[in-house]
C-alpha cells in the first residue's frame, strides 16, 4: 500500500453554505494528513483546463459557471491509498446516489452542487497536485499522530 497525495476541491456550494470545516474535520479524523490547503477564486481558464475531459457534455457550461462563482477551497490531502479513500469517502457524483455517511450522503442532493471535487486516479492527482500548488506550497512534516494511522509498511 503506497502513501499517496491527493487533490480535493471544495466547491462554491460547500464554501456558500458554510461546510468547509466539517469537511475538513471529516478528512482529518479519517487519519489523513493535510500537506496543503488554500481558498482560491477559479478563473475560467484554470476552470476549462481542470474540466477539458469534459467539454462537450450538456452542463459542462453550466459547471465552469458554478466552479468560477465563488471562491473554492483546494487542499492536497496525504494517506496510504489517499486516492481511493477520498473518493470513497465522497460517493459517487450524483449526490442523490451516495450513501448516507459519505459527504456527498449527508451534504448534498445535487450533481453539479456536491460539494467536493477529488481526484480520480493517482495520474489525475499527480497532474491536478501540480495544477494547484507550487512545490513550495506543499509541507513534509511529521504528525505526533501519525504512527497510528497505519502501520509503517502500509505507507511505504
Ligand atoms: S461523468 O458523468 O462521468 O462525466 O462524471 P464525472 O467525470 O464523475 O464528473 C463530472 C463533473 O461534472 C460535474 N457536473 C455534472 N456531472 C454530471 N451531470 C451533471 N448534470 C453535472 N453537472 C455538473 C460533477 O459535479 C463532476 O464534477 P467533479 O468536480 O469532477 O466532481
Amino acid at each position: 500500500m503506497a502513501l499517496e497525495q491527493t487533490l480535493v476541491l471544495l466547491k462554491p456550494d460547500a464554501l456558500q453554505r458554510g461546510l468547509i470545516g466539517k469537511v475538513v474535520a471529516r478528512l482529518e479524523e479519517r487519519g489523513l494528513q493535510l500537506v496543503g490547503l488554500k481558498m482560491l477564486k477559479l478563473d475560467a481558464k484554470k476552470c476549462e483546463e481542470h474540466y477539458a475531459h469534459l467539454v462537450g457534455k450538456p452542463f459542462y457550461p453550466g459547471l465552469v459557471s458554478f466552479m468560477t462563482s465563488a471562491p473554492i477551497v483546494a487542499l492536497v490531502a496525504s494517506g496510504p491509498e489517499a486516492v481511493k479513500v477520498v473518493r470513497d469517502m465522497c460517493g459517487p457524483t450524483n449526490a442523490r446516489n451516495a450513501a448516507p455517511g459519505t459527504i456527498r450522503g449527508d451534504y448534498s442532493l445535487s450533481t453539479q452542487y456536491n460539494i467536493i471535487h477529488a481526484s480520480d486516479s493517482l495520474e489525475t492527482a499527480h497532474r491536478e497536485v501540480a495544477r494547484f500548488f507550487k512545490k513550495e506550497e506543499l509541507f513534509s512534516y511529521e504528525r505526533a499522530l501519525d504512527k497510528l494511522t497505519a502501520a509503517a509498511d502500509e505507507k511505504k
